[in-house]
């Protein structure tokens, strides 16, 4: 139907140009019939043959800018809200828009492609306004409490107690922030793609293994119990990559569950892929907060996920380096029972793949 309508545009564009030419002609035919008619004709037939053919070209080049002009201000008015847009967003401006795309007809793909690209743009610049208030946020408030607690510690009469808890509280805040750094580069690293990535295979089992002991004074400490149920079991992926995923997964677990608590690591092998579940019997994260964990910076328990030191980056770390295994990531939890993470990696990595 499109290639009918521009074969039908072609023919008459094709008739308008033959008729402008056949009309220039006539025209200088009898413009100079009737001039010879009144002043006399030429004596050689190729001088009225060559005036001929110069008026008619004269005729024919002042109709075209007749023409031309007249059809400037239309297509003026046609390309400059596309041409006002593309400014705007060149300077910045992502909320220009060009309205009532349809009029626009063959060209209409191109004036929907400057709207999305305007608003992709805008969602971009939103995201990265919010990103830089919640990183300007997650440095200040440890940075106050430093502040705070280091100028408490001038005063003299305070007990050798009262001292070692507030020095605790400003390692604590010093650890954290250091830790919202280290994050913060390790997600802008995986997200700008240039971090080297070599997948190997190993055995996941072990690796999961060690992880539970390294993390045994935490757990211990806060009289958690610990289960684990490990399939012998070999991925290919980047172990330390992966371990940072596990990590933060049993760190998170040991963080939300309270003592006397339970966290549950299993490993099983799928068909193609290897099943990984962390569950607690912690206090679980709600059904509107349950959509936006894997988000940066989201902390579903404002207050008690800044109390326990965190900054709401691990998970979407946990998201982008699975995403970067081509696996799965999920979580189920039913507030005041529980939660579970299950992550599915495929056994072997393609060929190139990353
Ligand atoms: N096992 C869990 N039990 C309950 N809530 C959880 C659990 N894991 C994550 N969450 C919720 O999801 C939020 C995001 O987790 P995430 O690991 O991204 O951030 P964080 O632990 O607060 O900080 P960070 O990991 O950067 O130190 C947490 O703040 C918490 O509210
Ligand atoms: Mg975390």
């Amino acid at each position: 139907m499109k290639r009918l309508g521009r074969a039908v545009r072609g023919l008459l564009g094709m008739l308008g140009g033959f008729s402008l030419l056949s009309g220039s002609w006539t025209a200088s035919y009898f413009i100079l019939k009737a001039l010879f008619k009144r002043f006399g004709s030429p004596s050689s037939d190729y001088v009225s043959q060559l005036l001929g053919v110069l008026l008619g070209f004269m005729l024919l080049f002042c109709i075209g800018g007749i023409i031309s002009l007249i059809t400037y201000g239309r297509q003026n008015k046609f390309y400059s809200p596309i041409l006002n847009a593309v400014r705007r967003i060149s300077k910045g401006d992502f909320t220009a828009k060009v309205e009532d795309v349809k009029r626009y007809g063959r060209m209409g793909e191109l004036v929907e492609g400057i709207n999305e690209m305007a608003s992709e743009l805008s969602r971009m610049e939103t995201m990265r306004q919010d990103f830089i208030s919640n990183v300007s946020h997650e440095i200040q408030s440890p940075l106050t409490s430093i502040r705070g607690f280091a100028r408490a510690l001038r005063a003299e009469d305070l007990s050798r107690e009262t001292r070692e808890h507030y020095l605790d509280i400003i390692e604590g805040e010093s650890t954290r922030l250091s830790g919202l750094s280290d994050s913060l580069l390790k997600l802008s690293v995986l997200e700008s793609g240039s971090f080297p990535f070599e997948a190997k295979p190993y055995r996941l089992d072990r690796q999961l293994r060690n992880i539970l002991l390294a993390c045994e004074p935490q757990w211990m400490g806060k009289g958690i119990e610990v289960e684990a149920e490990l399939a012998e079991m070999t991925v290919t992926g980047a172990e330390d990559l992966l371990s940072q995923v596990w990590n933060n997964l049993l760190h998170n677990s040991i963080k939300f569950t309270p003592p006397g608590g339970t966290i549950t690591i299993t490993a099983r092998p799928m068909d193609t892929e290897v099943e990984v579940r962390v569950s607690d019997t912690g206090t679980g994260i709600s059904k509107e907060d349950l959509p936006h964990i894997f988000e940066r910076f989201y902390k579903a328990d404002k207050a008690r996920s800044a109390g326990a030191g965190g900054s709401g980056l691990g998970l979407s770390l946990v998201k982008k380096i699975i995403d970067l295994h081509r696996g799965k990531v999920s979580a189920q939890s039913s507030p005041g029972e529980g939660t579970v993470f299950v992550v599915a990696l495929p056994v072997s990595l393609k060929e190139g793949s990353e």
